[in-house]
């Protein structure tokens, strides 16, 4: 390296040291973060977490989502203190206890003034970047207080959550002793932290793949395969049928792949009905070409409808129909307002209607006159 950039790169590096706590109040909420990072600390993290007392729970979290993420949680110990918990998050459940000795409640902590405060030390053990951006999540629940030492008390869902970055290269303090503590009134050379390094980004990574499999997948068994069943009896034409329901199965598969793709990266791939019978309904649904073809090579031979007919129709039926239920149950999933999930059901209710009733006019008409399919 030339002197030129050595001193560059120096000068750089000297600029981001701050030597104050970076600051944080998510939602420009009632609820605080700090964080601070000794320079010689051995990977030693303090955090801090100030909220008032109207929250039974805050949780902070190191990672993009739920699924993976190194949690804490705080809340009253019942005793004038708060209890802070190591979890691990694994998807959109209750997050397991963690190893509680990664972390430590220091001095200044303690319920005083309707606020509860945590002063944690934790021993990054991790892969947490201390020397750049690293990704963090909190969410927290209101209510009466938990009022609990055990660092496995049971929690309920979140009121509501986000998701920011943190440089820590920007929190960095000099000496590796507690940096809120109340006796350290700036003798540490610890001024009060500000929000530089801090980026506030979206507290769900994956909603984009999400729309993506949810709009596919709706257009697909509410639209593409019910009017392809109806154009089968309308126009009689079985390649017009055939190859209009191949593109509703191509994408179909499309928007399965995704749906695989975001619920493995959360961690509840085949963990609840949603996922359990979209993996169903769609391994199923495999079969329905094949069936569909069968048939028209058997109605070639013997002229009528046979047994693979009949299996096509109503095993396509069927399945069409629960995968219009399981797209409901995914709006479900992802917390949807319950407008969107009535104007779903009207509409996925509709389209079924519409094409039951034409096939069974349909089918009245055509005893009389059977025509080539
Ligand atoms: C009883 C415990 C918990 C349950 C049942 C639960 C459940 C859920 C569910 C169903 C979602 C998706 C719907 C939504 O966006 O609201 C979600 C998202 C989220 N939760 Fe939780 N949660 C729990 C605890 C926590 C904790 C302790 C944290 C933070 C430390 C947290 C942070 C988040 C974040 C950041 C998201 C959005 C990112 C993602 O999808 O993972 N949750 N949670
Ligand atoms: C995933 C793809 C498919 C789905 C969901 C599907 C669904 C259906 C449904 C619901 C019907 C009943 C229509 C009615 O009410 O009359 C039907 C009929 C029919 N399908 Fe398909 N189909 C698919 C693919 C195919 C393919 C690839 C072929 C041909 C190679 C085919 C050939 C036929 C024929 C010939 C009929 C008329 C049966 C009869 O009336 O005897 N289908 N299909
Ligand atoms: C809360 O507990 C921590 C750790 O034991 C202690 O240092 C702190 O002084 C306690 N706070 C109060 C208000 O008792
Ligand atoms: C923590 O509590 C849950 C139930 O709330 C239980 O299933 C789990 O076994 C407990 N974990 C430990 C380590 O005690």
């Amino acid at each position: 390296m030339n002197a030129k950039k050595f001193w560059l790169l120096a000068t750089l590096g000297v600029g981001q040291v701050s030597s104050s706590p970076v600051s944080f109040c998510p939602d420009d909420s009632d609820i605080c973060f700090q964080w601070a990072v000794p320079e010689a600390g051995n990977a030693n993290i303090y955090f801090q977490i100030d909220a008032p007392t109207s929250y039974q729970w805050i949780g902070l979290g190191i990672g993009k989502q739920m699924a993976g993420a190194a949690m804490f949680l705080m809340y009253e110990d019942g005793q004038g203190n708060v209890t802070v918990s190591n979890r691990n998050g694994k998807g959109h459940s209750t997050p397991l206890l963690g190893d509680q000795d990664s972390i430590s409640l220091l001095d200044g902590s303690g319920v005083k003034d309707g606020r509860m405060i945590a002063n944690v030390l934790y021993k990054n053990t991790g892969s947490l970047d201390l020397s750049g951006s690293s990704d963090w999540i909190m969410a927290q629940k209101q209510g009466t207080p938990l009022a609990s030492v055990d660092p496995n008390e049971s929690i309920t869902v979140h009121d509501s959550h986000s998701a920011f970055k943190i440089n820590l290269a920007q929190a960095s303090v000099s000496q590796n002793v507690n940096p809120f503590s109340e006796n350290n009134d700036g003798g540490n050379g610890v001024s009060n932290g500000d929000s530089t390094g801090v980026t506030e980004t979206s507290s769900n990574p994956n909603s984009n793949l999400i729309l993506a499999h949810g709009v596919i997948l709706t257009v697909v068994f509410i639209a593409l395969y019910p009017l392809g069943s109806l154009l089968m009896p309308w126009l009689g034409k079985w390649y017009i049928h055939g190859a209009w329901q191949m593109v509703g199965f191509l994408a179909m598969w499309a928007g399965f792949g995704i749906g695989y793709v975001v619920s493995s990266d959360l961690d509840i791939f085949f963990d609840q009905t949603h996922t359990r019978l979209g993996v169903f309904v769609i391994a199923l649904l495999g079969m329905q070409p094949i069936l569909g073809l069968l048939h028209h090579m058997q109605y070639l031979r013997q002229g009528r409808r046979g047994a693979f007919g009949h299996v096509h129709i109503w095993y396509g039926r069927a399945l069409i129909i629960m995968g219009m239920v399981n797209g409901g149950l995914g709006l479900q999933l992802t917390g949807a307002s319950d407008v969107y999930i009535i104007v779903y059901s009207v509409v996925a209710g509709l389209s079924a209607l519409l094409y039951a009733g034409y096939a069974t006019v349909k089918s009245l008409r055509s005893e009389k006159t059977e025509k080539e399919k």
